[in-house]
């Protein structure tokens, strides 16, 4: 029986990678996307979701979500990202990661009227099994909806989420970019009473996906095989030159690893039940603390120390040659 699915997405490079994987994979029912600001403004992440959506041929619904953070954008003494430095290209023009948009054709089909808070608050009000959240941009959305309805969390299967790192931070020297982007929302949804697995750029740097890769899609040579394989030779481009991962010519891919979970749990190792809190303030703000303690406070993350390259990359390309 496919696992149903609501997939929350910020897109750029790796939620549109994390978009095909769900679409492709026999035991993925893709229920629904949401979007949200992160990577992009809420216009161009929806837009670049819709574009995906159409490069599939797919029908799955889009729920357009949160323009802002609760506070976050708010909040003066919030550290400044301190920005990785620029990559370049051959020509030494700056390589970005995420587009403002797609290069796809701009997409005629439209987002449901439903924002995506409501449409948490109504479809987990009406499921009659619970069904699993993965959450790969800011928690915005889903912060949002408890807010309106905290019974919610009863009808969620699991929250799987791409966020937070431990020894691996990529937008300050303490926090990893979902988190920081909305902390508050984070904090609030790691503690709604779900159970939550917490897939960080500890797992998301070793579960590398490498040339190798994608060059295995070109030789698939679908459109959507083609576009996965130019965002991942793009990613592998800039983290050489500005994040570098154990294997030279790598990435980090981090949101389709979330969904590979939920195919292959195997796919993260060292998955240790914590307790996992965010920081509010000061240097640390938007910061994942992890406390292995056993201790008597409430454990509330299945948080994942590393990921299986090996089993990701089999998952990911397989489900191309569907
Ligand atoms: O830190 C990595 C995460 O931030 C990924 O989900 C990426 O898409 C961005 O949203
Ligand atoms: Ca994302």
């Amino acid at each position: 029986m496919p696992r149903k699915i609501i997939l929350d997405v910020d897109t750029g490079s790796d939620d549109a990678c994390a978009i095909m994987l769900a679409w492709l994979h026999p035991e993925i029912q893709l229920e629904a996307v949401c979007t949200v600001k992160g990577n992009q403004p809420l216009k161009y992440t929806t837009e670049n979701t819709l574009r995906i959506r159409e490069l599939l041929h797919a029908d799955f619904p889009v729920y357009r979500g949160c323009a802002h953070g609760l506070v976050s954008d708010l909040v003066y003494p919030r550290i400044p990202v301190t920005k990785n430095a620029d990559a370049v290209d051959e020509h030494g023009n700056v390589l970005h990661i995420h587009k403002e948009l797609f290069d796809l054709p701009e997409a005629t089909g439209k987002c449901e009227e439903m924002p995506a808070p409501m449409f948490y608050v109504d479809y987990l009000s009406k499921a009659e099994e619970p069904v699993t959240v993965v959450m790969v941009g800011p928690l915005t959305n889903l912060a949002v909806a408890l807010l309106i309805k905290p019974e919610i969390a009863e009808k969620i299967e699991e929250i799987v989420i791409m966020g937070g790192g431990h020894n691996i931070t990529n937008v300050t020297l303490a926090a990893e970019f979902n988190i920081y982007d909305d902390p508050e929302s984070a904090l609030r949804v790691l503690h709604c009473g779900a159970k939550i697995t917490m897939v960080p750029l500890d797992a998301t740097h070793t579960a590398y996906i490498s040339k190798k890769e994608s060059d295995q899609l070109r030789e698939i040579s679908t459109p959507e095989a083609n576009f996965a394989a130019d965002l991942i030779d793009l990613r592998i481009m800039v983290h050489d030159q500005v994040q570098p991962l154990e294997v030279k010519g790598s990435c980090a891919l981090h949101d389709p690893l979330c969904i590979a979970y939920l195919i292959d749990p195997e796919v993260l190792q060292n998955v240790s039940l914590c307790n996992v809190e965010v920081s509010l303030s000061g240097i640390t703000y938007g910061q994942t603390i992890v406390d292995q303690r056993y201790m008597q406070k409430e454990r509330n993350v299945y948080y994942a120390f590393r990921g299986d390259h090996e089993r990701f990359a089999k998952i990911l390309v397989d489900a191309f040659r569907h």
